[in-house]
């Protein structure tokens, strides 16, 4: 049995990610901030994991270490927005966003390199808004300015750096080893895309699925399956 982890999956994306690779019989290891959800698998399993706090990851990653599973694919989903209406940086917000969208991100990811597989597959979930090559773009769908949210912004483009660093790290390390990716959902309805979105999640959940159990280029930015702008 194939095993998956991914983080954030009490509602949104990460509920439909789990979801998906249960149905495609898939062991799910995955983490909510509370440690429960409120839906259940034989296959699933919930760990507490607060991406703020270093205390959390070390001991989310022990226990999951404790399991002595190799991971075939990581998905780093957990994110937040706390600057959507915002057109100005907040220095208070940038500094959460960075927290849980980079830093935590990262330190969760380095704990569990180790127990990744050799042919394993990292994807950090993205987003259009951290696209240097769309900075000027106003959003036609949303009507957001270039300069809206823009802690999530710099967060999300951080993160893209991540993943062309690790990606050349990795294959550094050994040829065709862990690829990493990643990936832009689309605008999808959850709490953080809003009732007016255009994908589900379950729309969203199935692009990732594919893309994450595919042998992509490393160190790319994938949406829908097609290569994304940085
Ligand atoms: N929705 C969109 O249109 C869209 C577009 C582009 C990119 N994305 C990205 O896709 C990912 C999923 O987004 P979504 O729309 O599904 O968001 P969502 O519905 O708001 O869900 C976010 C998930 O992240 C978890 N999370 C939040 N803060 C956390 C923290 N401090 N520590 C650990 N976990 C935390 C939440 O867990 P709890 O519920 O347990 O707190 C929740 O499961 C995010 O990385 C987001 O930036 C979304």
């Amino acid at each position: 049995m194939k095993t998956v982890l991914i983080t954030g999956v009490s509602k949104g994306i990460g509920r439909a990610l789990a979801e998906k690779f249960l149905i495609e019989e898939y062991r799910v290891i995955s983490t909510s901030t509370t440690g429960h959800v409120d839906y259940s698998h034989p296959n699933l399993a919930i760990h507490q994991l607060e991406l703020t706090s270093a205390e959390s990851i070390d001991k989310c990653c022990a226990d999951i270490q404790r399991l002595g599973i190799k991971i075939d694919i990581l998905i780093n989903n957990a994110g937040v927005l706390f600057d959507d209406d915002e057109t100005s940086v907040i220095i208070d917000k940038l500094r959460k966003s960075l927290e849980v969208n980079l830093i935590g991100t990262i330190d969760f990811t380095e704990h569990i390199i180790p127990i990744i597989k050799k042919d394993g597959h990292i994807i950090n979930l993205s987003s259009s808004a951290g696209s240097l090559t769309n900075t000027d773009m106003k959003d036609a769908e949303t009507s957001h300015f270039p300069f809206h949210y823009p802690a999530y912004k710099i967060s999300k483009c951080a993160l893209n750096m991540y993943t062309r660093t690790l990606a050349m790290r990795m294959e550094h390390r050994e040829k065709n080893s862990i690829i990493v990716s990643s990936v832009h959902p689309g605008w999808v309805k959850t709490d953080m895309g809003g009732d007016d979105a255009d994908l589900t999640p379950e729309e969203a959940a199935g692009h990732i699925y594919k893309l994450a159990i595919s042998s992509p280029e490393t160190g790319q930015f994938w949406f829908k399956g097609e290569k994304y702008p940085w």
